[in-house]
């Protein structure tokens, strides 16, 4: 993955309308972000993987994936997750208010490494969000990989993110859906799927390990276990990608504030090879 060189004014927020906002879960909502001029995503176009630093205003800057690339009049989807400050004043914004955007930054996610082979998409939480994109494009081309699984993990069947989406991809008959989610959260809830962490979920994929390409997004614990069960399942390491999160200011390499071990996360990343990246977060925790 090569260091992404910013293709627009970095440190220029550009501003971007709300045009749409979709619930996903009590504490997570999609943004649909246009243009409120001809320039305003300058000429680039965000890839799946890729971040923005998405601010509103007087609560914070803070960087948010891409969740859909540039559709219509250049329209982008955000999905946030209300977690501090920032991300609840823009979870909380409506259509017709205003956000300041820069980016497109970071590396996104190599599709070329998995053409021809077996994709194994794998996500915990809101960690579907980077990685709805590589589906996306997955799907939109077809023909040009073999098998495809997505494995979906969530904490509770109301944290669920992407319902409708889940359901059409899996209506499609070409690609493998699986959900689990840790626990039932409402006892009443009628889930008739499975539960337990999204490593389970892999016994019952039918992949090539030899032949499959992995991308895997979520919390840390949850990446290293995939990466592990990946292994044990025959996937070589070498064939994982990982997005990492780390806390960001000015997203280009200027700061440091990102800074894991030798890597710059906001330049180098956010998407990495499992291989270099996993090490690093282990000797964090130790
Ligand atoms: C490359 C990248 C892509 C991201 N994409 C998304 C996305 O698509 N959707 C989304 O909802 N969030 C995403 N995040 C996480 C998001 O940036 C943080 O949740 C946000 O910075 C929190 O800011 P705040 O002001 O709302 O909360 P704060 O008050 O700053 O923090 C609230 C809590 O979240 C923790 N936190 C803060 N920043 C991070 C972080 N970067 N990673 C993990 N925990 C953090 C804090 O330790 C604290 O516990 C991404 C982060 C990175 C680095
Ligand atoms: S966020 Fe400033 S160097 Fe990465």
């Amino acid at each position: 993955m090569a260091i992404a060189e910013p293709t627009v004014a970095p440190l220029v927020p550009q501003l971007l309308e709300v045009r749409a906002h979709r619930r996903e879960t009590a504490d997570t909502a999609t943004l649909t972000l246009a243009p409120t001029g001809p320039t305003a995503l300058g000429d680039a176009a965000p890839r799946p993987g890729q971040f923005a630093m998405l601010a509103a205003f007087g609560a914070g800057e803070v960087p948010i994936s891409y969740s859909a690339m540039a559709g219509h009049g250049g329209a982008v989807e955000h999905t946030v997750r209300s977690v501090g400050a920032a991300t609840a004043a823009l979870a909380a914004a409506r259509p017709g208010d205003l956000v300041a955007s820069r980016g497109p930054f970071g590396t996104g996610w190599d599709l070329d490494a998995a053409t021809g082979r077996d994709v194994v998409v794998v996500a915990g939480g809101i960690g579907l969000a980077p990685l709805r994109g590589v589906v996306d494009a997955v799907l939109a081309d077809r023909d040009r990989y073999g098998s495809v699984n997505v494995l979906v993990g969530a904490r509770t069947p109301d944290d669920l993110c992407f319902a409708e989406h889940l359901r059409g991809w899996s209506a499609r008959g070409d690609v493998e859906v699986a959900i689990t989610v840790d626990r039932l959260g409402d006892p009443a809830s009628r889930w008739p799927g499975a539960i337990g962490v999204v490593t389970g979920l892999l016994d019952g994929a039918c992949f090539d390990p030899d032949a499959a390409t992995a991308f895997v997004c979520g919390p840390e614990v949850m990446m290293r276990a995939t990466v592990r069960a990946l292994g044990v399942q025959g996937v070589d390491v070498a064939d994982v990608q990982v997005s990492v999160e780390r806390s960001m200011t000015c997203g280009v390499g200027h700061c440091g504030h990102c800074q894991l071990g030798p890597v710059l996360v906001c330049r180098e990343g956010p998407v990495l090879p499992a291989a270099r990246v996993l090490p690093l977060l282990e000797v964090r925790e130790r």
